[in-house]
């Protein structure tokens, strides 16, 4: 007698393919080596160190930070077009913070989509 249920092989077959193409994405989206930024002092990285001290200003509202410099960084180009950033940003707290005057070393990982749209991935010393 012929029934009408996929063969059980079959939904093995399509999960596999899926568990796969998720790992396989995951793999491209790692690679992409690490490059020096060119002109860490462009407004594009600036902007994006601010948005960095931004958040960490939100999240500890007794600790507000003033962007300093961006020391320096480095970007990695994702195979979805998306851009990861390393930005070695150096702060200073105003006269309210935890920190008044003291300057301070953070490295900050943001990921930028395609779109232009930026996100904080870490804010840390
Ligand atoms: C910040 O980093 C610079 C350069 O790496 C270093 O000379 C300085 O001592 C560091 N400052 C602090 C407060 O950690």
């Amino acid at each position: 007698m012929m029934t009408k249920r996929p063969a059980p092989f079959l939904l093995v077959a399509i999960a596999v393919v899926a568990i796969i193409s998720a790992v396989a994405k995951a793999a491209a989206l790692a690679g992409g080596e690490w490059l020096p930024l060119q002109d860490p002092k462009a407004k594009h990285v600036k902007d994006m160190a601010e948005f960095a001290v931004s958040v960490h200003n939100d999240e500890y509202l007794n600790d507000p930070l003033d962007l300093y410099r961006v020391d320096g960084g480095e970007y990695q180009k994702l195979s979805d077009g998306s851009t990861n950033y390393r930005l070695r940003v150096v702060t200073v707290g105003d006269e309210s913070s935890l920190h008044p005057s003291g300057i301070q070393n953070w490295t900050a990982i943001l990921h930028e989509l395609p779109s232009g749209e930026v996100q904080l991935v870490s804010f840390e010393h």
